[in-house]
């Protein structure tokens, strides 16, 4: 969707950004702006701030920072649609409604229905849980040691034994037949008719990330099989792109995700205080459920069932989660089966424990190969190390392939050059990897000259939205163009421009931007730490050092591009003059 920049404008000033994030963080007064702890890492003494003239917000531990819609994307994993509309909503701004053709609003009508017949229903058991043909399952609960405030939290329900009641329900709130046999609540056979689908169980609703009850798990009363009766598949439960716990876990902000099997270990996980808990709903953990966790992280613990079955999964997840760029670690929780026995057991504290001392996945994954082989048979144990090699090639970059084939030596006791050989015999016989290459003379590369240019130019830009009257004053010598990183062009002559116009709004250049990364960017150019400097004397050589820089920059930048470029001439032609210039020229801060 894409909303009129002055549609965009106006919601951004209807919402204040000290109030917005005032609702999430506290913050204190201190100078002209606001300190808080910053909410997107973790520290123990305040250096998020937020800016009311500027509107904007700065971490200088971390460098998070934008706009009003920055914040609330950045905070509730939001895209910028989704920002736009929850601040929209808050304000109280009308967004344009979207087109859609017949046959959308057909499908969106559809979907909306089936999620109106799962919320009756997720309603109606969990109204039943506290009945007294509910009270089975409500023991059953209680007795696996769930509070009733977790209860309530994930909206725990029950389905009694009568087979048709919720049917009876559901079909008295106005749902037809077809529908609750598409959304898997009832079933139809010639003998009983229309009849529930699920029926003496504890009943799990799932919900996606925006709490929308998408499907169900029922859990049996007793030894009946399955014991974990799953809603099928329909336009709104797509199994293979929803988590359990999501809708909770991805505001935990632990730093990880906790990746588990049954919907038990979540609750139990989340009653435990580990928030950042989710599990794959019935079926094998997919890549189309990792690339939604990467939304949200970029660490995964494992927390499998430590019996085969779980240990197979787990290496299987290993794979996917290595393909989506995640890396993932592997909670140990032996003597315990799986984490809600753990902590019956054990604990939280001891949990804890086992979460910072999760083992490396690749770890793992060799301590799983070695159970196979034999390490007193000579041929067994050579095939064990070929097997490591073999791994080891999967890793693409050089260093790293390398600080691996280190420490798996040192760990199974092989001779680090004997592995090494056998690694590149390996990886040049199946052209796995590229051969090592040396690099040709030893000296080390410098700091790249483009960060220092980078840098003043960020400087130069903050420097003129903390005093923005000094612009008229530089205009003869800089122009957009002279920063050299198309970002920083872009905000400079947006900045530049909006000065000239008296229309200076530094918060409204970054929703030029979309996306979260460049927010955050373009956040950096108005928010450089600049140095305290005492005497207006010193001050004004400040100013003009980063100036000059800014210009030097630029001339050398578009000197390398002549006879590639033609604007690159004017642009050197200009730029020697202005930095001759503006050499032999006082600027005043006055
Ligand atoms: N599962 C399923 N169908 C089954 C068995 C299991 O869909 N017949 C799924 C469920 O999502 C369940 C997960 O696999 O949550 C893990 O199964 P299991 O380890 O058997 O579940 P537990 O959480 O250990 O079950 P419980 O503690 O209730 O016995
Ligand atoms: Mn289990």
């Amino acid at each position: 969707m894409y909303y009129p920049e002055e549609l965009v404008e106006e919601v951004r000033m209807k919402n204040d950004i000290v109030d917005v994030v005032s609702g999430y963080v506290k913050l204190q007064k201190k100078g002209s702006s606001y300190f808080g702890l910053c909410p997107f890492h973790n520290e123990k003494s305040p250096s998020f701030s937020v800016s009311g003239a500027k509107q904007m917000y700065y971490c200088f531990g971390c460098g998070a920072g934008g706009n009003v819609f920055t914040f609330v994307m950045n905070y509730e994993n939001y895209t910028f649609a989704e920002a736009i509309k929850l601040l929209a909503d808050r304000a109280g701004v009308a967004l344009p409604e979207v087109e859609y053709s017949a046959e959308m609003k057909q499908r969106e009508n559809h979907r909306a229905r089936l999620l109106e017949a799962n919320k009756e229903a997720a309603k109606y058991f969990y109204y039943q849980l506290r009945s007294k043909q509910g009270e089975l399952g409500y023991r059953y609960l209680s007795g696996r040691q769930l509070t009733e405030e977790t209860m309530k939290k994930f909206g725990l329900g029950f389905a009694n034994k009568t087979s048709d009641d919720l049917t009876k329900y559901m079909k008295q709130k106005g749902f037809e037949d077809k529908l609750l046999q598409e959304v898997g609540l009832a079933g139809f056979d010639e003998r009983s008719g229309m009849h529930d689908k699920f029926w003496n169980r504890v009943m799990f609703p799932i919900q996606d990330i925006n709490h929308r009850v998408i499907g169900f798990g029922g859990r049996v009363m007793g030894d009946g099989t399955p014991k974990y009766l799953n809603s099928p598949e329909t336009p709104i439960f797509d199994k293979s792109r929803n988590l359990y716990g999501l809708n909770f876990a991805r505001t935990a902000r632990a730093g990880n995700i906790i990746l588990c099997e049954g919907y038990m270990d979540v609750i139990s996980l989340h009653q435990a205080g580990f928030t950042q808990a989710v599990a794959s709903l019935g079926t094998a953990f997919t890549s189309g459920q990792a690339s939604l966790l990467k939304r949200y992280t970029d660490k995964v613990l494992l927390a499998y069932d430590s019996d085969g079955a779980g240990v197979n999964a787990a290496l299987r997840a290993i794979g996917i989660l290595k393909e989506t760029g995640l890396t993932g670690k592997i909670i140990n929780m032996q003597p315990y089966k799986d984490p809600d026995e753990f902590i019956k057991n054990l604990g939280k504290e001891a949990y804890q424990e086992r979460i910072d001392n999760a083992e490396n996945s690749f770890f793992f994954e060799i301590r799983m190969l070695e159970r196979g082989y034999d390490l007193h048979d000579p041929e067994s144990k050579t095939a064990f190390h070929k097997e490591i090699a073999r791994k080891l090639c999967s890793f693409e970059i050089e260093v790293e392939r390398e600080n691996y084939l280190e420490a798996v030596a040192d760990k199974y006791n092989i001779g680090f050059e004997n592995l090494r050989k056998l690694v590149h015999t390996y990886a040049a016989q199946t052209g796995l990897v590229k051969p090592v290459e040396r690099p040709k003379s030893s000296m080390a590369k410098k700091a790249a000259p483009e960060e220092s240019g980078k840098r003043v130019q960020r400087m130069l830009l903050t420097w003129l939205t903390d005093e923005p009257a000094l612009y008229t004053r530089i205009q003869a010598y800089i122009e957009p163009s002279d920063f050299t990183d198309e970002l920083y062009r872009k905000v400079a002559e947006r900045l530049f421009a909006d000065i000239a116009a008296g229309n200076y709004n530094p918060a409204g250049i970054i929703s030029m931007f979309e996306e979260e990364e460049e927010q955050r960017e373009a956040a950096a150019l108005f928010n450089t730490k600049l140095e305290a400097i005492e005497t207006k004397q010193e001050r004004e050589r400040a100013f003009h050092d980063i100036l000059y820089a800014v210009k030097k920059n630029s001339y050398e930048y578009y000197s390398g591009k002549l006879g590639s470029d033609m604007q690159a001439l004017n642009q050197v032609i200009a730029g020697k003059k202005a930095l001759e210039e503006l050499g032999k020229t006082h600027i005043s801060l006055d």
